[in-house]
């Protein structure tokens, strides 16, 4: 079997290295890749968003099954594209993705269907949400642009100046371009954040293992927001009952919501949640994979990973049952300096062998923005690598992955000391 994974993060590392453990796989090419997976797949040129290029070669290389990883290509409707000429393929397709490319679709879809999530408003006239915000009385209050934005579409205010300048960098300046046309602004929520990624063919939902992103750039959960400096899996916060709940209000709920919307949701559908006093509320969907979570997630995969995405594909999802690990996982992000602003690229990584990683059995390095050249491992991107680890308790898991991080450097090297402390 012929596999192509769509994508080049540490995220598309992971599934790699899962997928691999299928004995039917014969070969694996990555779209475009990176370093760490050019050790474990072929990489070919082509960038995750070219329809065209990507279904000629999935045909020219008679690939039998697609994984479409990030939310760009399954946003702009690659999974269509492929599906359109025949290959099996994992991921939402364009309809159903939307619940994550549009926050004012995802928010409409929870208000008609009672699926509890912060109280919002949304706009396309920058002069009416000014109004808005002016008749305000409480603050902080949160301000999202309706499309993609590389996870720095969701800005904080506390206060009414702040809640302008948003409007202005969204609306008027149009910092994330037609991301921004429209916005959504919302009731600021309170409580621990739980992350829970699920298997679903539309009808059928399996929660996988639950997990704690940490999106702050900087200890004690401070500065921007990023894609995600670290993980741990499960979540401490994340109860049974507490599960139970989510379940009940917002999982199933959700699918079925997207099925009477004729956008019936196939693949790995992300619940971002916030545990308030209230109960639990949604504060975002994700088309896909989460990214560090995936990393500490799949490690605690038992059931073959390639064996559920094709019950999915085949909707059949409620054949299989899913085995996880009782053990727990930890992910460090290692970044650039600067990141989520700018930064340098092109600095050598030292410490690694020549796979890439560290000669332990219960750590993974999976890197995100590398490059394999002459013989070794270069940065190219903000956030590099993902030493992951896995053990018997978390505190231990931590431990291992800090420890194993101290023999990796490169300049400019940036991660939180804190992953596993909230
Ligand atoms: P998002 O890209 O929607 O996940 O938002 C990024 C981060 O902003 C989330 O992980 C939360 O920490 C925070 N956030 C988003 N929406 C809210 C909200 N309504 N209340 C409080 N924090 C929020
Ligand atoms: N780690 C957050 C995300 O994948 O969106």
């Amino acid at each position: 079997m012929k596999v192509l994974v769509i994508g080049s993060g540490g995220r598309e590392h992971a599934i790699i290295k899962a997928i691999k453990k299928n004995k039917r796989v014969t070969q694996i090419f990555a779209a475009p890749g990176n370093g760490g997976i050019s050790t474990e797949a072929q990489c070919v040129p082509i960038k995750a968003t070219d329809k065209e290029a990507m279904t000629d070669f999935a045909l020219k290389n008679s690939i039998d099954y697609v994984i479409v990883a990030p939310d760009d290509p399954l946003s702009i409707g690659m999974v269509d594209a492929l599906e359109e000429k025949g290959i099996r393929c994992f991921g939402p397709n364009m309809k159903a993705a939307r619940i994550e490319s549009s926050k004012v679709f995802s928010k409409n879809l929870m208000k008609k269907y009672g699926i509890p999530t912060a109280e919002y408003e949304t706009f396309s006239d920058p002069q009416k949400a000014i109004e808005y915000l002016k008749s305000k009385s409480d603050f902080p209050t949160v301000i999202k642009a309706d499309g993609l934005a590389l996870g720095k579409g969701v800005i904080i205010a506390e206060n009414l100046q702040q809640a302008l300048d948003a409007i202005n960098t969204i609306m008027c300046e149009k910092k994330f371009g037609g991301s921004g046309a429209n916005i959504v602004i919302e009731e600021f929520l309170k409580g621990p954040e739980v992350t829970v990624l699920s298997f679903t063919d539309g009808i059928t939902l399996y929660p996988m293992i639950s997990s704690m992103d940490h999106k702050r750039a900087f200890d004690g959960n401070t500065g921007p927001n990023t894609g995600g400096m670290g993980v741990i899996a499960p979540n401490p916060h994340y109860t049974e009952e507490i599960a139970d709940v989510c379940e009940k209000t917002i999982f199933l709920p959700t699918i079925r919501a997207m099925q009477k919307e004729d956008s019936s949701f196939k693949g790995c559908l992300y619940f971002g949640l916030m545990l308030t006093e209230q109960g639990p509320k949604v504060i975002e969907y994700n088309c896909r994979f989460g990214d560090p979570e995936t990393q500490a997630i799949l490690l605690l995969l038992e059931t073959d990973l390639l064996e559920i995405m094709q019950a999915i594909t085949d909707n059949r999802l409620s054949d299989i049952k899913i085995k996880w690990s009782s053990k727990e996982s930890a992910c460090v992000v290692l970044a650039s300096g600067g990141y989520p602003d700018s930064y340098k690229t092109g600095f050598v990584i030292n410490g690694l062998n020549k796979e890439g990683s560290v000669d332990n059995e219960n750590l993974f390095i999976y890197h995100a923005g590398t490059e394999y050249k002459d013989g070794s491992f270069f940065t190219k991107g903000g956030r590099v690598l993902g030493v992951t680890s896995v053990a018997s308790t978390l505190d231990s898991a931590i431990y291992e992955a800090y420890k194993a991080l101290e023999s990796i450097s490169f300049e400019g090297m940036h991660y939180r000391k804190d992953i596993g402390k909230y």
